[in-house]
């Protein structure tokens, strides 16, 4: 198995990285591409943990090399917020590097699994989808983009205030990756009764949780490590299903059955070709149901955005 993680001298790229490294079955290939040339350093500084896992590192125009025959390529390339700004606020400068290390995907590996970490999301992805569609290559089950830290954020907190084990948490987080879009499914938790009261406070907290980051960052940055680790469990599950493993289920950001928006972030099952199954959000409370309904509108420009960026563009 080979994993390529594009943008991986960043602050994501290197925590997954070392996860990676750490946790990638014996005799996988972890190949780390980025324009900067400390990655070659980086790959070095990896190889002296002693696993059966074997890193590369690349830089500028040596793409080629660090894609050739991946089966999974993470796309961590990009700016990450400032203090002050939205995610919408990166779309320029991501999406263009973006649709670039896609036409590269294309040109190199055209069947590879692709999971996006790079924000705004809920717009990469469909630049991603849109010029994968142009060159005739798009397979909608083996693109997405990576929600899992709203999930983890939401074990998390959840497990805070109830004083109970995180492991034992799973919250099914849908709709986008922004702010109102985020939707922590907070009334199918068994076992944990929460009043109206902390769902409201733990919805609010989840939403904005990466803003926290920003924020006690000042200035230097988003979320890293507990992306970094978002992204590792995410690749893990998708690598679990690609070997045959059953019942592997992730929220993730995709082109689904389009009930809600033409992409979506809900549970899907994994299988040897990526997304093999969506699986149904099931029955929302009525709180839940009013942030669905709210969100639908920017998660909708969010996705027309994309489709408008990619009109005009030649591969
Ligand atoms: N999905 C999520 O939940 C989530 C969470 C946090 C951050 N993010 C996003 O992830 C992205 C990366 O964040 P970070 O904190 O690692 O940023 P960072 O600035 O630390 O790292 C980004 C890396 O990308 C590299 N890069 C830039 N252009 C490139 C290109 N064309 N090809 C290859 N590499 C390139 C840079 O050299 C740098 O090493 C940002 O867009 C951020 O908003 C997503």
């Amino acid at each position: 198995m080979k994993i390529t993680i594009l943008g991986a001298a960043g602050g994501i790229g290197q925590a997954l990285s070392l996860l990676l490294k750490n946790q990638l079955s014996s005799g996988s290939e972890l190949s780390l591409y980025d324009i900067s040339s400390s990655i070659i350093g980086i790959a070095a500084d990896l190889n002296h943990i002693p696993t059966n896992v074997k890193v590369f590192g690349f830089f500028g125009k040596n793409i080629k090399h660090a894609l050739k025959e991946s089966n999974i390529v993470i796309i961590s390339a990009g700016v990450s917020r400032k203090p002050g700004m939205k995610r919408a606020d990166l779309f320029y400068i991501n999406s263009n590097i973006i649709s670039k290390l896609i036409e590269n995907i294309i040109n190199i590996c055209p069947n590879t699994l692709i999971c996006i970490i790079t924000n705004p999301i809920n717009t990469t992805v469909v630049i991603a989808a849109e010029i994968l569609k142009k060159a005739g290559v798009y397979d909608k089950k083996k693109l997405l983009g990576i929600t899992t830290l709203d999930i983890i954020r939401s074990n998390t907190f959840v497990s805070e205030l109830k004083n109970k084990n995180a492991k034992e948490i799973e919250v099914l987080v849908i709709g986008g990756h922004s702010e109102t879009t985020i939707l922590p499914l907070l009334s199918h938790l068994e076992k944990i009764h929460l009043t109206d009261e902390e769902i409201i406070i733990l919805t609010k907290r989840i939403q904005n949780a990466g803003t926290e980051i920003v924020k006690a960052k000042s200035g230097n940055g988003s979320a890293t490590l507990s992306m970094g680790y978002a992204a590792a469990r995410l690749c893990l599950s998708v690598i679990r299903g690609m070997q045959g493993e059953k019942n592997i289920i992730e929220c993730v950001y995709t082109e689904g059955d389009r009930k809600y928006a033409r992409f979506f972030a809900q549970p899907v099952m994994f299988g040897k070709n990526g997304i093999e199954k969506y699986l149904q959000i099931g029955n929302l409370s009525s709180f839940e149901k009013k942030i669905l309904k709210n969100m639908l509108k920017t998660l909708k420009s969010d996705i027309k955005l994309g489709e408008e960026f990619i009109k005009n563009y030649l591969i």
